[in-house]
């Protein structure tokens, strides 16, 4: 078995890590510090291509795949995880669309998305349901031409500066997880109102907001697919977005194992470097190891992907690998650093708080194991 990534993947990693490191790596610090979105950097990173990269090209992505998609994400992680949660739902904003959009709904809708002219939403998660989407009470009243929106979505990532916002709400309020509908609603829409900015441990440059639906009207033909589709869409886009969570937290992790090691090369202790102690020599040893292991579960996700195979099972047993990868390496890279490691000073700091949402969002590390069991038992 050979598994050789293309000159053109090879590329797609090496524009992306360029990117990185102009517009990323020297603003960080400072972006994390005072939560500052770099609205100019998401456009930037639009016109390179890296908000629509698996939707073909005629409808405004790059077509790149999910491959390049996980080797791109990697990199923007890399330098700067809140970047990478906005890219990361920016691209998971354009799957239901490219999936269930009709003609018409995707030249309006999925051009500007891809094309990162605008940026898009994911709105499911409510305040009484996380883990649990089907339990959801936004409500979505038929009412001939229009759809009467009323109802509030937490956390959503990229809500204020959204064009656009995927919404799944209930159409049906005897159906369960039946009842749901999928929408695409223009932030514009009068009664689509911003709440709370969450003030968030980590991840504290990217946008993450209350979204208030208050007898908003959303035209008929913004209904995604027919009603009652609306949670296998979630599902399905959230099965694209794990790959892409997956690939984060490989990028918040090899950060980690780089800063470790590089502390570990300089820092002395008892007159000799401490990279020469075995204890921190099998932390190391055990954080390449899980990286490595999470590098390739990422990319035979993406790779299934890509190929057209089912892959629900892989995206979750990546996701969980990867994001459990992210926060232990955090944790021993910190260790590594002692007491400078819990010093805003020391990059290792942040990276500690931003790995922490990685097994939380998208569907938190025990709901991973909820899917991969269920694909197994199924056979
Ligand atoms: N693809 C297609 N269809 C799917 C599917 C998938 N991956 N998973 C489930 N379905 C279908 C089922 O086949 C079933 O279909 P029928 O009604 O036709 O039988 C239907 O959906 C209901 O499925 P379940 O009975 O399995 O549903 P459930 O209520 O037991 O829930 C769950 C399953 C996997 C636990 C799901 O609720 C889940 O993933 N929860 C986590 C939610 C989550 O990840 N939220 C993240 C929010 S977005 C976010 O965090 C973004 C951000 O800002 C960073």
């Amino acid at each position: 078995m050979s598994f050789q990534l293309t000159s053109e993947q090879e590329m797609i990693r090496l524009m992306a890590r360029d990117f990185a490191k102009k517009e990323l790596e020297p603003y960080a610090d400072k972006r994390d510090q005072e939560e500052i979105f770099p609205e100019d950097v998401v456009k930037k990173m639009g016109e390179v291509g890296l908000l629509g990269m698996m939707v073909p090209p005629e409808y405004g992505g790059s077509g790149a795949g999910a491959v390049s998609y996980c080797l791109a994400l990697q990199e923007i992680a890399y330098e700067c995880a809140s970047t990478a949660v906005t890219m990361s739902v920016a691209n998971l904003s354009a799957e239901p669309l490219l999936r269930f959009g009709d003609e018409e709904q995707k030249c309006k809708y999925l051009v500007p998305l891809a094309s990162g002219k605008m940026l898009g939403s994911f709105a499911v998660t409510e305040p009484g349901a996380g883990s649990d989407p089907g339990s959801m009470k936004t409500r979505a009243e038929d009412k001939g031409g229009y759809y009467l929106v009323n109802g509030t979505k937490v956390f959503i990532t990229n809500g204020s500066y959204a064009g656009v916002i995927n919404l799944i709400a209930r159409t049906d309020p005897e159906k369960g997880s039946r009842g749901l509908s999928a929408f695409i609603v223009e932030k514009d829409l009068p009664g689509v109102l911003v709440g709370n900015k969450e003030d968030k441990m980590g991840l504290r440059a990217s946008n993450t907001v209350e979204l208030i639906f208050e007898d908003c009207k959303v035209p008929r033909e913004n209904l995604l697919g027919r009603e009652g589709l609306g949670f296998k869409i979630a599902m399905v886009a959230l099965d694209s977005g794990r790959i892409g969570i997956a690939s984060q937290s490989l990028g918040i992790a090899q950060a980690c194992l780089d800063e470790a090691i590089k502390y570990a090369k300089t820092r002395r202790q008892f007159g000799r470097l401490i990279s020469s102690f075995q204890a921190i020599q099998w932390m190391i040893a055990d954080m390449a190891t899980q990286i490595e292991a999470a590098n390739w579960l990422t990319l035979s996700a993406a790779d299934r992907k890509d190929r057209g195979l089912a892959f629900t099972k892989e995206a979750s047993m990546a996701k969980l690998f990867a994001s459990e990868t992210a926060n232990k390496a955090a944790y021993k890279a910190l260790q590594i650093h002692g007491g400078y490691g819990y010093m805003k000073e020391f990059k290792i700091e942040r990276l500690y708080r931003d790995a922490r949402a990685t097994s939380i969002y998208e569907g938190t590390s025990e709901i991973q194991r909820v899917v991969i069991a269920r694909e197994v038992l199924r056979g």
